[in-house]
């Protein structure tokens, strides 16, 4: 065939494919078939470190000769496949499991007679699931019961479920969950509060969610209630400050809905994980996981709370497609919870964390290859975690913030809501935006953002020039005292810092040089006591500080920091600040990862592990 007769064919045929017939990250064959539900029926087993059972899938058909259903795996060791009838399995099918590849696992393969409805698959998990994270009870708070706990995105839902790990795919769940007595376990899903830990509980999903949502936690974990429909689970140890520090939860949900339309998932719960989860927070429908690090005892924090809510609209109401479009999720978010924030705390607390992250922005492009400054960006054959990076957060919320101020909030707050309503339970691209912006600003409005303008942010490296930059009188007050404090005109008693907040002192501190001599950084010590601080994050900056200076007086106390804590956020980049020194602090974080490495996620060790090259 000519190349002119092919190409009018190989259009045609492009045309035809749905556009979203696969998806970067997944081997699924999302043209041909895909699952509507999940029925799970699981058996946590703590002493074998792995859950047993099976999935029942329900299939909707896309192709009238399909006859293959190709899901994710990763790790799982898989018993029989049935073809299932209204009234159980009925007959067996051949599967067959492919190549493994580091990032994406195996393909699971299996061919089936016609096209049922029905599939079940019996499996169980590895130890080392990636999506999972098994904690003896020496790592617990109390040490009476064992912990486990899921995290599933970006793509480790596979290695704890066989599914089609895409985040274009939507469908609804039920579980039945079996755990040893004294523990209870919750998923993301309708969770009774008032469940007895007896070993066996029922979970159902009655929205459609892709894969990535899907959660469980299994624990020593007590409930408390914060409002009408929302409450917190943790540890008994930590209950009661986990009550007190989120006790404005009810408020965010009511300041959410009345800014983007009713909050449509029923409960709003928060789980409080032991110190090894590896992020602040997942966004679990009905059910946060949060980070015990948010625990500040002065609710500074609870921003994390507004972003993970908010995700209740943004990413779980209307999802990126897949994990190029990360920004559609992330973005949209860190925009709505700096909304949350402002309503709940006022325009100078918001406009405080907005300008930490355009700063945070701003040092984190330094480091990126220009490819990887675009909103969109092209993950193929890349661990989507390596999108997890400030572009997709603070560039979105930053692009967000810059349409709401050219076309004013009284046109662009109805216009993120409609974009949620008329979204909802759809997964979504950027292009997709794009079409409803224009239809809806750009085009109404002309003059107001350019098409030259949006396509810079989406596609082009750094931050636009018109990008409107926010200040902060009350930072520029805090620079002042640090810049006197610096040239030697202010001592460090003269500091004001009495109604500092955390966001002033994380401007007071990031601002600070790096070659701090040892007499200064002993001096702002010995007054502020920064070292064991319980503020997580005002700790974190000032170690790295520190460790820049070369001062070993913290060394004790960062020890204790970086076993005690395993989230990546904050892990990772002490580690990486030690080892950048060379030695002796190499040999320091290496003695120190040596302690805290059994207590440390997967996700986590997997950051650390090419650091200290073990
Ligand atoms: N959904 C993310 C966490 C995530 C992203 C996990 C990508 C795995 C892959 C969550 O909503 C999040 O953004 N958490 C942040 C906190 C937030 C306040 C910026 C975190 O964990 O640091
Ligand atoms: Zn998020």
């Amino acid at each position: 065939m000519t190349m002119l007769r092919l190409f009018p064919l190989l259009a045609l045929l492009l045309m035809t494919l749905p556009v979203h017939a696969r998806d970067p990250h997944s081997y699924a064959n999302l043209d041909q078939v895909r699952v509507s539900h999940l029925n799970l029926d699981l058996l946590v087993d703590f002493e074998r470190e792995q859950l047993r059972g099976f999935a029942d899938l329900t299939l909707d058909w896309r192709q009238p000769d399909a006859r293959t259903l190709v899901l994710d795996s990763r790790e799982l060791s898989i018993g029989q496949i049935w073809v299932t009838g209204s009234d159980g399995p009925w007959r067996a099918a051949q599967w067959a499991l492919g190549e493994s590849d580091p990032l994406f696992g195996q393909a699971l393969t299996i061919e089936l007679p016609g096209q049922p409805k029905r599939i079940r698959i019996e499996y169980h998990t590895a130890p080392t699931a990636s999506g999972l994270q098994w904690l003896a009870p020496e790592l617990t708070a109390s040490g009476r019961h064992p912990f486990l706990f899921s995290q599933s995105q970006a793509i480790h839902a596979r290695s704890w479920i066989p599914i089609q790990d895409a985040p274009a795919v939507r469908f609804t769940y039920d579980a039945q969950i079996r755990t040893p007595a004294g523990v209870l376990a919750r998923m993301s899903a309708a969770n009774d509060p008032r469940d007895a830990a007896d070993g066996r509980y029922r979970f159902s999903m009655t929205q459609p969610i892709p894969s990535y949502l899907l959660a469980i936690a299994v624990g020593e974990l007590e409930f408390r209630s914060l409002g009408a429909r929302s409450g917190i689970y943790a540890e008994p140890a930590l209950i009661e400050a986990a009550a007190h520090e989120f006790a404005d939860t009810e408020q965010m949900i009511e300041v959410s809905e009345s800014l983007y339309g009713p909050y449509r998932w029923g409960r709003y719960d928060l789980l409080v994980l032991p110190a090894s989860f590896p992020f602040g927070g997942m966004e679990n429908p009905r059910l946060t996981f949060l980070t015990p690090t948010v625990i500040a005892g002065d609710r500074s924090l609870v921003a994390l709370i507004a972003h993970e809510l908010a995700h209740s609209w943004s990413g779980n109401l209307v999802t990126n497609v897949d994990w190029n479009h990360f920004w559609l999720n992330e973005g949209f978010t860190s925009y709505v919870e700096n909304r949350i924030v402002e309503a709940l705390y006022g325009k100078r607390r918001a406009d405080m964390e907005r300008v930490l992250s355009q700063r945070s922005l701003h040092q984190e492009l330094a480091e990126l290859p220009p490819v990887d400054q675009h909103l969109v960006i092209d993950l193929h054959g890349r661990d989507p975690d390596d999108g997890m990076s400030a572009v997709a957060y603070d560039k979105g919320h930053w692009l967000l913030h810059t349409l709401e101020q050219r076309f004013g909030r009284e046109l662009f707050d109805p216009f993120l809501r409609n974009w949620f309503d008329r979204g909802a339970f759809a997964s979504v691209d950027t292009d997709d935006f794009v079409r409803f912006l224009r239809a809806e600003l750009m085009d109404p409005h002309p003059g107001r953002f350019s098409a030259e303008e949006l396509n810079a942010w989406l596609y082009q490296p750094g931050v636009p020039a018109h990008a409107i930059a926010t200040r902060s009188e009350a930072f520029e007050a805090v620079d002042a005292q640090r810049d006197h404090w610096l040239a030697g005109t202010l001592a460090v008693d003269g500091i004001e810092v009495a109604d500092w907040s955390t966001q002033e002192w994380l401007r007071f501190l990031d601002g600070l040089p790096d070659d701090l001599d040892g007499a200064q950084l002993e001096q702002l010590d010995e007054r502020f006591k920064l070292t064991g601080t319980g503020n997580s994050e005002v700790a974190f900056l000032w170690y790295i500080k520190a460790i820049r200076a070369g001062h070993a007086p913290i060394r004790p106390r960062l020890n204790e920091f970086l076993v005690a804590i395993g989230r990546r956020k904050f892990v990772l980049p002490l580690y990486q600040e030690l080892a950048k020194r060379g030695e002796p602090e190499l040999e320091f974080a290496r003695s120190v990862y040596a302690q805290a490495r059994p207590g440390y996620h997967p996700i986590t060790r997997a950051s650390v592990d090419p650091v200290l090259q073990r």
